[in-house]
């Protein structure tokens, strides 16, 4: 009898202010667990699911779902093979939970048969696991959480995903305050119709924040961090979103924006100190308005999934 696979997928930045749904970045918490055994009886089942109440019929949960999708893929799925979920971060935050969920899950059965796939070809099951969360196909949550660093998805129809260079010094800022916003919502807000001159703004922010990764240019990047299109659009959802940034700002950071669909809000630094404070001055605004929130600094997680 196999003793079982244990797995942790990061929680993930999505959108990183100039890039929606094409760009995000893995820290290094929180994440969700997974745990996988074999089992004599045929099939994939979901036994047990802490910090959070999922679904456990596979076709509705996203770790289920990424997992039963790879194994139909490979021919696998007699395979008996139980799945344990530990919910570590919560849902509707905007820090990446069903796509670290999804990840985990089929991350953790590729370890369980001895790696059939590599991790980059995993991703198209982890994408198809998260799309059950929102119903829209993009990566910009999972391909971080699964491979780790800042990733660019120039396609997400074809996954055409590739890893950025990270700075040495950048660290981020999650501030989760604690209000559920559901992706489905926060994306229902957003226009179909950009401006032309927005998007031309946008399209020179986005390659400046590129530039300035690749050169390690920090001023580059914080002029760069600037997104004209998404966040006014989604910015009243959140409350006293630009008190927050401000307090970012004012703090040190390079740039801050909303963190995926929101309500959490990161912020970029180029030293942990800077990143701490800002974090503290983010919530230190949440607390005069009375909203609790949490705080995650970190650097950028450059391995993704790890089976540990
Ligand atoms: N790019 C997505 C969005 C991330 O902003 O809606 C959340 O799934």
């Amino acid at each position: 009898m196999n003793a079982g696979v244990k797995v942790f997928a990061p929680a993930s930045v999505a959108n990183v202010a100039v890039g929606y749904d094409i760009l995000g970045f893995a820290l290094e918490k929180p994440g969700d667990e997974v745990i996988v055994r074999f089992k004599e009886e045929p099939g994939l089942v979901i036994t047990s699911i802490t910090g959070g109440q999922l679904p456990y019929e596979l076709e509705k949960n996203t770790a289920g779902f990424a997992a039963k999708q790879f194994l139909n893929k490979i021919g696998k799925n007699n395979v008996g093979i139980e799945m344990e979920i530990r919910k570590k971060m919560p849902f509707g935050s905007g820090l990446g939970s069903s796509a670290a969920s999804a990840v985990a899950g089929v991350f953790a059965v590729n370890e369980l048969l001895k790696r059939p796939m590599t991790k980059r070809e995993l991703l198209e099951f982890a994408v198809a696991g998260e799309q059950i969360a929102d119903g829209a196909w993009h990566a910009d949550n999972v391909a971080p959480s699964l491979l780790g660093g800042i990733v660019l998805i120039r396609d997400n129809k074809t996954l055409d995903v590739h890893r950025l260079p990270t700075p040495r010094g950048l660290y981020a800022t999650v501030v989760y305050p604690e209000i559920e916003i559901l992706t489905s919502a926060s994306r229902a807000v957003l226009s179909d119709q950009v401006p032309l001159s927005k998007c031309i703004e946008q399209s020179g922010n986005l390659a400046g924040f590129i530039i300035g990764l690749m050169h390690s240019d920090f001023d580059l990047i914080s002029r760069s961090l600037n997104d004209v299109i998404i966040e006014p659009q989604r910015a009243t959802l959140i409350p006293n979103f630009y008190e927050v940034k401000n307090a970012a700002i004012e703090a040190g950071a390079l740039g801050c924006s909303i963190s995926g669909a929101g309500p959490s809000i990161f912020a970029l630094s180029n030293n942990s100190l800077k990143a701490q404070a800002a974090g503290e001055a983010m919530q230190a605004i949440f607390a005069k308005a009375k909203i609790e929130s949490k705080i995650f600094v970190s650097k950028i997680n450059q391995e993704g999934a790890i089976k540990f």
